[in-house]
């Protein structure tokens, strides 16, 4: 009997070839039911594009993304060539589908990002929750900003009302026009996130080595 792949040197017995063809199965059907948890599964630009589509994101809304995005990018690439690690990949996906519930959570603001998180947590695409979870303007307030990542993705979309890049300064005046005079209790949490958020610009614009005026970044509205 010749022998197989498995077997060093010597011919294996009916048996024992039973049991390897049986343990290999076994090891695929482990692997791929449980393997797939142990790495980060990060989507592609292109799927991406496509869960847009699928979730029927307004067109509004995907320019401000696209806008959102080339910010985050742009810092990335240059806080990465200083030397620091940053996830480029993590960066652009989440980048992409961070307004992913924008379109359904008008009204209850308070579901933003959360229901683009369980979305997201049914695809296997569990690295991008943290990003998506606190983008929200008063996301720093608590849980607060952990990664290098989600302080870019964070302050990146605080640079974009709607698909136009604008100060830190018109943005915030903007979310409390618009969120703050829903209730007191949303205009006390912008006012704590306000000095938060300032910091936040300095730190990224240090690490980036620009202005606010992000020189260097080629699209913009
Ligand atoms: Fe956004």
């Amino acid at each position: 009997m010749a022998a197989a792949p498995w077997c060093s040197g010597q011919a294996c017995e009916p048996l024992e070839l039973a049991t390897a063809v049986r343990i290999r199965s076994g090891l695929l059907i482990f692997f791929y039911k449980f393997g797939r948890h142990f790495y980060c599964m990060i989507p592609s630009k292109a799927e991406c594009l496509r869960l847009l589509e699928k979730y029927k994101v307004p067109e509004h809304i995907k320019e401000h993304i696209l806008q959102v995005t080339r910010i985050a990018i742009f810092l990335g690439e240059r806080i990465s060539k200083k030397g620091q690690s940053i996830n480029l990949p993590l960066l652009e996906a989440a980048s992409l589908l961070h307004d992913l519930d924008k379109h359904l959570t008008f009204e209850e603001v308070q579901n933003h990002g959360h229901i683009t998180a369980k979305t997201l947590k049914e695809l296997d695409y569990e690295e991008l929750v943290p990003l998506i979870i606190r983008h929200r303007m008063t996301a720093i307030n608590s849980p607060g900003l952990d990664t290098l990542e989600e302080k870019i993705l964070y302050y990146a979309d605080m640079r974009v009302n709607h698909d136009r890049i604008v100060s830190l300064r018109e943005r915030i005046d903007y979310i409390k026009e618009r969120y703050g005079t829903r209730s007191p209790e949303a205009m006390q949490k912008i006012c704590s996130a306000e000095p938060l958020v300032l910091k936040i610009e300095k730190e990224i614009l240090k690490k980036a080595g620009v202005s606010e005026r992000l020189e260097g970044l080629r699209i913009g509205k």
